[in-house]
């Protein structure tokens, strides 16, 4: 078959994303203290779902450390020790071509108790940003990715119309002393998820079941986006800010209302105040037959659909997150590829995508589904903290580097 070049325009952004509670490691936040209470129940349904061979784990995934059926699996601790190894991870980064990087702040380090901010925190995220500037790498940093301060999870968190109040003066210390080294601010990380599986199902800290209590959240996100959005702007009029939202295709019955409700109420309700959209793509409804190790569907020709929707919005589109848990690396060139030819495909018809960041840079902690799931560029070896990078990640270097795919 000929072989055939799908170029990018110039300019184009080309990354790896992170979240600091799933690499960082020594977070104490809501979602530490979950772990604690968790870990065990989580480790014994995995192995009561194991024993009665309910979508039982392959051993190929049994033989990693940890694994799911192990209660370390479940608790985030040490992580990867990207807070210690920033510089290490980001020169990985350069080695591949990345010439941007998302990352997030956590506000529990930075503001551990209310209104004590702790300056040797915020000297370590200008540094986390210094590191990456030196290279010429794009810093993209997320102002909340789902965890929050103890002290605000006990006056309950997003449930509570002050955290909006405590949120944004965070931010506003950040802007204050970080801003002028930061073009792209995310505010927040997926609250569609987060509001789905914290407040509705109730599986994720807060662990409530409540469609009121979801519903409140979800205001507050907004109100609190907006509001940040204001901050942000005032300190920093050229700042380009968005969200990161998680966005399905859905293909199925009553797709019309779902997508509604899913994709784009959220966005909706903050469409005036974000200079880009910001999407993160998993999956589609679609029952596919290529999955991935946490047995997702994957389906590249959806991402197109999304990116075609979001278009309405007529502003710049990054991907903030792409990515799929594959152990043996066996998939994750071609899920790169493939998606990324739907990428390029919507830029030709016309919709204003600039960048794409992989997820993950790094195997990290993947919520409630612990360790196992690896999504890294990078495998982490758990026990020594070894980083190898995985053969996918050169794949995606020669795409980062020459700003092409190539049919295969
Ligand atoms: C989240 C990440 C998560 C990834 C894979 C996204 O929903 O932003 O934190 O690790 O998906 O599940």
């Amino acid at each position: 078959m000929e072989k055939r070049e799908y170029i990018f325009p110039a300019g184009f952004l080309w990354g790896a994303a992170t979240s600091a509670h799933q690499v960082e490691g020594g977070n104490i936040n809501d979602w530490s203290e979950w772990e604690k209470t968790n870990s065990a129940r989580l480790a014994k349904e995995a192995t009561l779902r194991q024993a009665q061979g309910i979508n039982p784990w392959p051993d190929f995934i049994l033989k990693k450390y940890p694994n799911p059926l192990q209660e370390e699996n479940y608790i985030s601790g040490i992580a990867c020790d990207h807070y210690n190894r920033f510089r290490e991870d980001f020169d990985i980064a350069k080695s591949l071509g990345h010439n941007a990087h998302r990352f997030s702040i956590e506000w529990s380090r930075v503001e551990p108790a209310e209104g004590r901010f702790d300056e040797a925190a915020i000297e370590h995220y200008r540094q986390v940003i210094l590191a990456l500037t030196a290279q010429r790498v794009e810093p993209f940093v997320t102002l909340w990715h789902w965890t929050l301060p103890l002290w605000v999870r006990d006056i309950g968190g997003w449930e509570n119309k002050k955290t909006i109040e405590y949120f944004t003066r965070y931010v506003g210390k950040i802007v204050e002393t970080l801003g002028n080294k930061v073009k792209f601010w995310v505010i927040l990380n997926e609250p569609n998820v987060y509001t789905g599986n914290g407040y509705f199902k109730g599986i994720w800290p807060p662990g409530r079941h409540s469609l009121i209590k979801y519903l409140l959240a979800n205001h507050h996100l907004s109100q609190a986006h907006v509001a940040t959005y204001k901050i942000i702007k005032e300190k920093n009029p050229v700042a380009q800010i968005g969200v990161a939202h998680n966005m399905v295709c859905f293909n199925k019955f009553f797709a019309g209302i779902k997508r509604y409700i899913y994709n784009f109420l959220f966005l909706n309700s903050i469409k005036r105040y974000q200079d880009f959209v910001g999407i993160n793509y998993y999956i589609s409804d679609k029952n596919t037959r290529e999955r991935t190790d946490m047995n997702w569907p994957v389906d590249a020709e959806g991402f197109y659909s999304v990116l075609k929707d979001v278009g309405r919005y007529q502003k710049p589109i990054y991907v903030l997150e792409n990515g799929l848990a594959d152990v043996r690396d066996e998939k994750r060139a071609k899920f790169i590829k493939d998606h990324l030819f739907f990428v390029r495909k919507a830029i030709q018809e016309g919709i204003d995508v600039r960048g794409y960041f992989y997820w993950s840079l790094l195997d990290n902690f993947e919520w409630s589904d612990g360790f196992w799931p690896r999504f890294g560029l990078v495998e982490i070896d758990y026990k020594t903290l070894e980083r190898k990078i995985r053969p996918s990640a050169w794949e995606y270097a020669k795409i980062c580097r020459t700003n092409k795919i190539e049919s295969f």
